[in-house]
């Protein structure tokens, strides 16, 4: 019997694929790889250079510091990748681009397939950004050596977000940024640790003052923490 196509494929884009190995090999990325779910595939750019030394950067036209990613591994890839027919989105991470965000994760997990491209050095040549990018996506205002860890964070935050994988999707519903709001605080055993009780409410088994009250801490938890999350929810911002 045919088995039925991954509901999203990635194809990942980097001269460092080693990086990946441990991260994708693990937890919710490989329970969603081993229900078929997902479709992730690393490649080396070395394999796609013209080069004879498999060289992939070079030195900045204009002069200056370190290195840039040369244009023609990149576009010979994802022109490589590509597929007839399908919807693909071309992501270069950058600290320029957009923040990710829990609704761009719930937008990609609602594609087909997924292009990352991972820079590093200087960054990439400007014509693969203008020429085959597009989106670009910051993992926040800081400035990481390459686009791998970026893009196992963006990988884990959408992949968990694709229909199945998280078994209860009742838990990702009620998660921070969903609503926007933050998580509630949870509890488990034992219900009294180094003299610190679990709030009573918990304990009663009543499910209405217990949703009651989890929606109450939200908010609370929102305003105290993360105000700005609030003030976007009521300007229709999120
Ligand atoms: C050292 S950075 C280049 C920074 C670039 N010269 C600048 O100042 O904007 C090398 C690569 O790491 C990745 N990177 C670094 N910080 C990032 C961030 N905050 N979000 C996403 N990608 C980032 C990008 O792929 C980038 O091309």
């Amino acid at each position: 019997m045919k088995s039925k196509p991954p509901l999203l494929a990635i194809d990942i884009l980097t001269l460092f694929p080693g990086m990946f190995e441990g991260p994708f090999r693990e937890s919710m990325i490989r329970l969603a790889k081993r229900k078929g779910l997902v479709k992730i595939r690393v490649h080396n750019l070395r394999k796609f250079t013209h080069d004879r030394h498999r060289k992939c950067d070079d030195k900045p036209f204009g002069g200056g510091p370190g290195m840039v990613m040369m244009a023609q591994p990149i576009f010979d890839a994802v022109e490589s990748l590509r597929k007839r027919g399908e919807d693909s989105r071309v992501i270069l991470f950058s600290p320029q681009g957009k923040t990710f965000t829990q609704q761009v994760a719930g937008r990609m997990a609602g594609l087909k397939h997924l292009i990352l491209i991972c820079g590093h050095y200087e960054g990439v040549d400007e014509r693969v950004r203008d020429g085959i990018v597009d989106e670009e996506i910051s993992v926040g205002d800081f400035v990481l050596t390459g686009g791998e860890l970026p893009a196992m964070c963006f990988v884990d935050g959408v992949v968990r977000l694709v229909p199945g994988v998280v078994g209860n999707s009742e838990s990702v519903r009620q998660e921070s940024f969903q609503n926007g709001t933050l998580d509630f605080p949870h509890y488990t055993r034992p219900s009294v640790f180094r003299g610190i009780e679990v709030p009573k409410v918990l304990l009663t088994g009543a499910h209405g003052k217990i949703e009651a009250w989890r929606r109450e801490q939200s908010r609370l938890r929102t305003r105290q923490l993360r105000p700005d999350l609030l003030r976007e929810e009521r300007t229709g911002r999120i």
